[in-house]
């Protein structure tokens, strides 16, 4: 298959582990424009390119996983023009990135709730879906109408469907049965989780997903968060020690 990035050398800073899947909580793109004197939508319309300058890092630097937070089932409380506004966008990305995403053999999943979106934004989420299944250089997961309370309810009504049609014990429901009937199915959890935009929370993404989670807060706003930017993030996640649970010591032994 045909590639249209350029793979260029991995920057030394990265030396060291790379986090398989990343998840990104992109904010900060009013604050960017209300910076600049112009209208939100722009700030929006700023952080497609950040999306796109993430994903060639993310295939630059062998991350297999993207999931970003585009819209959280709280963002429909926002002015109805802003709203509108990004749909549009989405239905204008989509449009537009297809081609690109089978160039590059990349895989698009959207999770969340798609059913409250136009009928429009849904055909065109399923035709981008089903075009680039069999892709797997990455997934591109982008959470749309998302909430992680939302995920872990779902997965616990289809669950309970499970075991009420005798199709499922409810004595072999555990850890890894609960994250298969979630929305991330047999993905691995998140390695590492940025938020741009200066705040200090997780915001209800990935709730189940984020328990061993390595965090990354950065006051950058998302349309300036470059190439750089990813780069510093993928840095500081190679300098930390996962330990799940251990101590430093048995970390040390097991490498
Ligand atoms: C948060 O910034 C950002 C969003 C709610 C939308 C993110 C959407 C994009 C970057 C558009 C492109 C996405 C894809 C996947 C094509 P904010 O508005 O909350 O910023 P603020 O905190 O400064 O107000």
């Amino acid at each position: 298959m045909s590639r249209d990035l350029e793979i260029g050398e991995i920057p030394t800073a990265a030396a060291g582990p790379v986090p398989e899947h990343v998840a990104i909580i992109m904010d900060g793109n009013g604050r960017w424009a209300e910076a600049r004197g112009q209208a939100r939508h722009s700030g929006h319309k700023a952080g497609v390119g950040s999306v796109r300058s993430t994903i060639e890092e993310c295939i630059r630097h062998g991350v297999k996983v993207l999931t970003l937070f585009a819209f959280s089932s709280e963002n429909w409380r926002r002015p109805r023009a802003e709203v509108n506004l990004l749909m549009d966008l989405f239905l204008t990305a989509l449009q537009r990135e297809v081609k690109r995403m089978q160039t590059n053999d990349i895989q698009l999943r959207v999770i969340g709730d798609v059913s409250a979106f136009p009928d429009k934004l849904q055909r065109r989420i399923d035709e981008a879906e089903r075009a680039t299944r069999a892709n797997s250089r990455l997934i591109l997961q982008v959470a749309a109408n998302y909430g992680g309370r939302w995920d872990i309810v779902e997965a616990a009504r289809r669950l309970a469907r499970a075991v009420a049609h005798g199709e499922l014990d409810a004595d072999a429901i555990d850890d890894r049965a609960f994250a298969r009937a979630t929305t991330l199915g047999d993905l691995p959890d998140p390695d590492l989780f940025i938020r741009t935009g200066g705040d200090l929370r997780i915001s209800n993404f990935l709730l189940w997903h984020c328990a061993y989670t390595e965090l990354y807060f950065t006051p950058v706003l998302w349309p300036d968060f470059d190439a750089d930017e990813f780069r510093k993030a993928i840095a500081d996640f190679a300098s930390r020690q996962r330990r799940f649970g251990q101590t430093s010591a048995q970390v040390k032994v097991a490498d």
